[in-house]
């Protein structure tokens, strides 16, 4: 390395090393003057820090937006989404991916498992053809109470979905896509996926969409009534997978070792299935 590189790293480490520095010894500073977004920064860097694991695992194959374009045959997109998602939702870059899949593989069914307030439903609804159906399944919504269903056990994982699936009776199940121009695509279904008939489906769906219950024994069985539905060009993709949903994020790691698994970066999207090229 010759004088000129070496003084030109140190002098950006230091410029470095010099913001890093200034900003620590600021901090109470700008808690001060924004203690909100402070929070939020130093949430979203513990959640890096988290989902470390993640990113360098290799069990499930991790691909950036040009692999996803790849994996579904996709050309450049042109796509219908909305901002605004909220607690619950799909995140505006997942909801991007699940509308980039639906306009890609052109699914002539969807089935999507955990409606809530239908955010995730209209991007699956708005950007496929126009004679696709959509089917969506949720809980049914209780008038008092914690739905006796998700009650039944006591870890984090139905703490978290209990508070979800409350949150719904102030929204409405799929109130987003209701007033869409999409909402007559829509099958609405009330259930539990734990016990819910799926053979009528069997065979037919061609992108299948779980973001229901985060217990073990749901995303299994989840991932098994998908299996069921699959056609032999359909497509699975799983919400959160990362290590803060610890049941999704271990049985998808367990789920990768004998089916080819991928993992859209910078989303907690996995997605498997026959559908899907290699990359
Ligand atoms: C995280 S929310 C889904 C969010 C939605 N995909 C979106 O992005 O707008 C999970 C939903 O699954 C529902 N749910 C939880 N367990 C379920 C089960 N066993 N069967 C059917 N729905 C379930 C909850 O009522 C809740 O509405």
């Amino acid at each position: 390395m010759n004088l000129q590189m070496l003084l030109l790293r140190g002098s950006s480490t230091a410029h470095v090393s010099w913001h890093f520095l200034k900003n620590f010894f600021l901090l109470p500073y700008y808690a001060v003057r924004d203690r909100a977004f402070l929070y939020q920064q130093m949430r979203a860097f513990v959640a890096n820090v988290i989902n470390l694991e993640k990113e360098y695992q290799t069990r499930v194959e991790r691909v950036n937006w040009m692999g996803l374009q790849k994996l579904v045959n996709g050309h450049d997109p042109s796509l219908r989404f909305r901002f605004g998602a909220r607690y619950g939702n799909v995140s505006f870059a997942e909801s991007l991916v699940l509308a980039y899949l639906v306009e890609s593989l052109q699914p002539r069914r969807v089935f999507e498992i955990g409606t809530f307030d239908g955010f995730s439903t209209y991007h699956l609804a708005m950007n496929g053809s126009t004679d696709a159906e959509v089917y969506t399944l949720n809980l049914p919504v209780e008038e008092d109470g914690p739905n006796a269903q998700l009650a039944r056990g006591v870890d984090i994982e139905y703490f978290g979905d209990n508070k979800t699936h409350l949150e719904l009776k102030r929204r409405g199940v799929g109130s987003i896509y209701r007033a869409s121009p999409a909402a007559g695509k829509v099958r609405q279904l009330f259930g539990d996926s734990m016990t819910f008939d799926f053979s009528p489906y069997c065979g037919k769906i061609d992108l299948v969409f779980i973001d229901g219950g985060h217990s073990l024994e749901c995303v299994t069985k989840d991932t098994e009534s998908a299996l069921s539905m699959l056609s032999d060009r359909g497509v699975i993709a799983w919400h959160d997978f990362n290590v803060q949903h610890r049941d999704v994020y271990r049985f998808l790691r367990e789920f990768a070792k004998t089916r080819k698994t991928y993992w859209v970066a910078g989303t907690r999207l996995a997605l498997s299935g026959p559908g899907l090229a290699s990359c």
